[in-house]
């Protein structure tokens, strides 16, 4: 059996994938019908966005019933059948555990409404300020105050993110109890991989204060007691079982930190999601700001990760794009002018990183932001927030549309492109989002037939699987002061792999260092012409290029 180490991950956004029954949401019984196609990636594991019971205001990440199947996906049934039949085709199902809150609509909010005083002590409850104001100047990640009245009663409720969406109080025991209940129950199902949804963010300090930058991240980001709650939710659930591979996300964390959640010796978790690299197009740190990515400092941060990472054997999670990132290739790449170079520049650059990559639905064709121009067009929550308060600052609508076409949630979420038919095959009925219009170009049956991303994406897969310098090697950055490319090398037991990873469209000529020009190489894998390595090396536009070497063959 392969470890994680081996391991390349798929992630599926259910509402968006594959629609079976025509209601325009993509369904359970939409991804076993793909099954085939999955498997054909040579992908490991499925990870599944929440399908539980929810009221969907922020897409099932406000879950109300945690071991129940929203109708809207499908029935119980189902998902004992895709589990199976993932299997039967070699794969194994991750799912989205959502821990550090519930929705309001959640049984254990509603009877804390009532009065059960047990229920209330499931959340976090806190008095406003003597002066009327909120019980800390906390902001919501959503935009707005991270308190809400609750209820009737004089206290307010605790919500990092959407106001439908209420903190966990994880100090309490019951609810730890309860968290563990939930992920036995999806383990006993056949589910044998799990990602924790903002996992960093659970331990909360007994008595809360109000934050000197008036946002609050710093006060309940990777308290030391949320590594004790992940150590115990290890004990007590997966850890108990052998191969459950597991991932967190982790908001805003350090190296320190994403180590130690990730180190083995500490029986936390597999690996991480940290999120740094995809904030290098931000305007001093603001998301919703217009700005052309700073490569230098992708470039640093990749590279501090790795090399954090391999010194104090944690583990990375390796990923471009997910359902909470406009599409990588539009942000990083240039999908007009270098479709395919620029996608599977992309692809190898993570691939080939010490870590396990994840793909997201559509990145294996080069699915692009969809470029809608109406706020009527998207659909997320956080989005629409995030248009109200650019108003509020003095945008106009149009200079607040330009900052959402681009930075918008929904650029990853529209449907999948299957085909080159009505709603690009996704559903026969009325999708719940737009489809990109360029669905007839950019589809699953066009890449099949005349494409080579696909390809090329089944070939890094299968490297990892045949390669230990790719699962295993260390990791040790080069050139870190070139401008336009990001080149690497990994190391396993006298053999290397060396990474060369243009990032811009002009051709551009590298000094390649002695070590590497002196010894003889293989070209093992790229995306432009194969040829040898030469002390002076010319990479074309978006070019990304792998040499191997086995110190045996060098005399
Ligand atoms: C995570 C999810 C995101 C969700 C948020 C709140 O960041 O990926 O989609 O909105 O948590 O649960
Ligand atoms: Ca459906």
């Amino acid at each position: 059996m392969s470890t994680f180490h081996e391991k390349v991950v798929y992630q599926i956004y259910p509402k968006s994938f594959k629609d079976s029954n025509g209601d325009g949401i993509g369904d359970l019984k939409g991804i076993i019908e793909k099954i085939p196609y999955l498997a054909s990636l040579g992908v490991d594991m499925l990870w599944i966005n929440p399908f539980f019971s929810s009221p969907q205001k922020d897409n099932g990440y406000d879950i109300s019933n945690y071991t129940e199947i929203d109708p809207l996906f499908g029935t119980m049934e189902d998902f004992e059948v895709l589990v199976k039949e993932a299997k039967t085709n070699q794969m194994e199902i991750m799912l989205d555990m959502v821990l550090n809150h519930t929705s309001i609509d959640h049984e254990w909010f509603q009877k804390a409404l009532t009065g059960d005083k047990k229920f209330q002590d499931y959340y976090i409850l806190r008095e406003p300020k003597s002066d009327g104001s909120h019980p800390t100047n906390w902001a919501s990640k959503f935009g707005g105050p991270a308190w809400e009245p609750f209820g009737d009663t004089a206290k307010e409720y605790l919500h990092l993110y959407d106001v439908s969406q209420a903190d966990l109080n994880w100090r309490n025991p019951e609810v730890r109890k309860e968290a563990y209940k939930v992920v036995n129950y999806w383990l006993n199902k056949g589910v044998t991989g799990f990602r924790f949804d903002v996992i960093n963010v659970i331990g909360k300090d007994a008595v809360l204060s109000d934050a000197i930058d008036g946002v609050g991240k710093s006060l309940y980001t990777d308290r030391p007691i949320a590594h004790e709650y992940i150590h115990e939710l290890n004990k007590e659930t997966f850890g108990r079982k052998e191969a459950i591979m597991t991932v967190g996300e982790m908001s805003s964390t350090t190296i320190e930190n994403g180590a130690a959640y990730s180190n083995p010796e500490n029986e936390e978790l597999s690996m991480l999601f940290s999120f740094h690299h995809l904030k290098v197009d931000y305007l001093d740190s603001e998301k919703w700001s217009l700005m052309p990515f700073d490569f230098m400092e992708l470039k640093q941060l990749l590279n501090d990760w790795q090399t954090g990472m391999t010194e104090k054997n944690g583990w990375n999670a390796l990923f471009w794009n997910n359902h909470d990132q406009p599409r990588a290739i539009s942000r990083f790449g240039d999908p007009e002018h270098h479709f395919y170079a620029s996608a599977t520049l992309q692809a190898q650059t993570i691939h080939l990183l010490r870590g396990t990559p994840y793909i997201y639905q559509g990145e294996e064709i080069g699915m692009t932001n969809p470029g809608f121009s109406e706020l009527a067009d998207y659909v997320d929550i956080e989005t629409h927030n995030a248009y109200t308060e650019l108003i509020e600052k003095g945008l106009s609508s149009n200079e607040a549309m330009a900052i959402i076409k681009e930075k918008s949630r929904d650029n990853s979420r529209t449907p999948m492109q299957w085909s080159n038919e009505l709603n690009a095959g996704f559903t026969t009925g009325q999708p719940w989002l737009k489809v990109a219009e360029n669905y007839p170009q950019i589809n699953v049956e066009e890449e099949q037939a005349t494409g080579k991303i696909l390809s090329y994406y089944k070939k890094l897969i299968q490297l990892r699987k045949e390669m230990k310098v790719i699962s295993e090697g260390n990791y040790r950055g080069i050139l870190l002061e070139h401008p336009s490319v990001y080149a690497y090398v990994r190391e396993f037991d006298g053999t290397q792999l060396l990474v060369l990873n243009h990032f811009y469209g002009e051709s551009v000529s590298l000094e390649i260092p002695e070590e590497f020009s002196n010894q003889q190489s293989r070209y093992l894998i790229g995306n432009g012409e194969k040829r040898e390595l030469t002390p002076t090396f010319v990479l074309e536009p978006y070019e990304t290029v792998a040499f191997y070497f086995n110190a045996e063959n060098n005399g």
